[in-house]
C-alpha cells in the first residue's frame, strides 16, 4: 500500500475525479520516473525499450527470463489499481525475495508496458502491441492524439526515436513466460469469497469508429421536420447498439466516447463521431454481434437522413491462458480458482508469442475503469504472497 501511497497524488483528474494517466503526457512521464527510481533502489537496471516499455532487470538480463510486470497509464476518470497494482506487486515481490535472502537461477525481469489503455492514441495494449508486431509501426506512427499530435512527434518528444518503433523481437526473446498480477475488473472473486485467482480467458474484444453524416445548420431557422441530425442518428444508434447485445446473451458492447461536430448549443451537428467497444467469448460471436450492430446502426441513421461509417481501430482474439502454466500455478498456490475476465491485457497480446499467466485480486466493490475501484490492504498483500511464491518456484 506505501507503493501506491506514493503515486497516489499523481495524475488526479480534478473534472472527472480518479485518475488520468495517459502515454508521454506530464502524470504517465512522472509515474515512469517514479518507477525507474523505485526499481533503482532495490538494484534493478533499468531500460526502455524502442517502443517506450520500461524494463527493470534484477540481475543480467537474459534470455528464457521470468518476467512479471503491468502498466502505468489509465483509462480516463480511471481507479488507482488497474495496472500500478501488478507494477507495485512486482517490485514488492522481487524485494521480499531479496530480503529472504533468494538468489535467482534464471533471468527475470520487471516489465511496465505503455499505453495499455489505448487513452491517447485509441489503440489498447499499444507498447506489447508494437513489441509483438500485432500493431505495424507504420500505423502505428501515424495514430493521432485528441490534440492532434502523432504518436511519432510524442514518442520523439519523450526521447524514443520513432523510426525505431516496432516489432522488437530481441525483447519478445527474452521473455521466457510472462505473469501480471492485476486488480480484478469483475464480481467473480467477491462472489467467490476468495482474495485471489488464476485467470483463465480472455474475451474477444475491438474497437470501431462509427463516423454518422448528416447536415449541418442553424438551430433556430432550421424547422424539425428539415433536419438530418447526426446527433438524433447518434443517439438511436446507441440504443440499437444497446438492443443488439442485451438479445445475445454474453456478448457487451459499449459506446463510452463521442465527438459532436462542431459542438455548439446552437448548430445542428454536421457529423457525430462515436467508439464502438464490443465483446464476446468467441472471435465469431463478437464478430457477429458486429455485423448486427452494424446493420441496426445503418438502418436508424438512414431513417434519420443520415450516413454512417464503421471503421475498425482494432481487434484482438479471445485468449485462453497456457493451460499448463495455470496449473502449475494452481499447484503452487494451492487451488486458487480460475477466472475468466472481460477485461484486455497486455498478457493477452502476449499470450500469442509466450507462455503467459494472470493473477487476479479482489475488487470488493467489482467496479473498474471508474475511482471506485478498490482492493483492500490485506487482499493486496494476498496477492503480492502468490507472486513471491510464483516467481520463488520459476526462477
Ligand atoms: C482495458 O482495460 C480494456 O479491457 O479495455
Ligand atoms: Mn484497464
Ligand atoms: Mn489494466
Ligand atoms: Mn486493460
Amino acid at each position: 500500500m506505501a507503493g501506491l501511497d506514493e503515486i497516489a497524488g499523481t495524475g488526479r483528474d480534478a473534472h472527472r475525479g480518479g485518475y488520468s494517466r495517459h502515454l508521454w503526457q506530464a502524470a504517465d512521464l512522472e509515474l515512469r520516473a517514479w518507477f525507474i527510481e523505485r526499481a533503482e533502489r532495490i538494484g534493478l537496471a533499468v531500460e526502455t525499450d524502442r517502443n517506450g516499455n520500461i524494463w527493470a532487470w534484477w540481475g543480467e538480463p537474459g534470455a528464457d527470463a521470468v518476467v512479471t510486470g503491468s502498466h502505468l497509464d489509465s483509462v480516463p476518470g480511471g481507479g488507482a489499481f488497474d495496472g500500478p497494482l501488478g507494477v507495485v506487486s512486482s517490485l514488492d515481490a522481487i524485494a521480499r525475495l531479496q530480503a529472504s535472502g533468494f538468489v535467482p537461477s534464471r533471468a527475470c525481469a520487471i516489465l511496465v508496458f505503455a499505453e495499455e489503455e489505448g487513452s491517447r492514441f485509441g489503440i489498447a495494449c499499444l507498447g506489447s502491441r508494437l513489441m509483438t508486431g500485432a500493431l505495424h509501426a507504420d500505423r502505428a506512427r501515424a495514430l493521432v492524439d485528441p490534440d492532434g499530435i502523432t504518436l511519432a512527434d510524442a514518442a520523439a518528444h519523450a526521447g524514443l526515436d520513432p523510426a525505431s518503433l516496432g516489432t522488437d523481437r530481441q525483447s519478445l526473446e527474452r521473455i521466457g513466460l510472462f505473469v501480471e498480477l492485476h486488480v480484478e475488473q469483475g464480481r467473480g472473486l467477491i462472489d467467490l469469497g476468495e482474495p485471489v485467482a488464476v485467470a483463465s480467458s480472455i474475451l474477444a474484444h475491438g474497437r470501431w469508429r462509427l463516423t454518422v453524416t448528416g447536415q449541418g445548420n442553424h438551430a433556430g431557422a432550421t424547422l424539425m421536420a428539415d433536419r438530418r441530425d447526426p446527433m438524433v442518428a447518434a443517439a438511436r444508434a446507441v440504443l440499437a447498439v444497446q438492443d443488439t447485445a442485451a438479445a445475445r446473451p454474453g456478448t457487451r458492447a459499449t459506446v463510452g466516447r463521442m465527438n459532436i461536430v462542431p459542438g455548439g448549443t446552437n448548430v445542428i451537428p454536421s457529423s457525430v463521431q462515436a467508439w464502438l467497444d464490443a465483446r464476446a467469448e468467441t472471435d465469431e460471436e463478437t464478430r457477429a454481434l458486429l455485423g448486427e450492430i452494424t446493420a441496426a446502426v445503418e438502418a436508424v441513421v438512414a431513417e434519420n437522413g443520415c450516413s454512417v461509417s464503421v471503421v475498425e481501430e482494432s481487434w484482438a482474439d479471445a485468449v485462453h491462458f497456457d493451460p499448463e502454466l495455470r496449473d502449475r500455478f494452481s499447484a503452487v498456490l494451492g487451488d486458487v480458482p480460475s477466472l475468466a475476465t472481460g477485461a484486455g491485457h497486455d498478457s493477452g497480446v502476449l499470450a500469442a508469442s509466450v507462455p503467459s499467466a494472470m493473477l487476479f485480486v479482489r475488487n470488493p466493490t467489482g467496479i473498474s475503469h471508474s475511482p471506485e475501484e478498490f482492493a483492500s490492504a490485506d487482499d493486496c498483500v494476498a496477492g503480492v504472497e502468490a507472486l513471491e511464491k510464483l516467481l520463488r518456484t520459476l526462477l
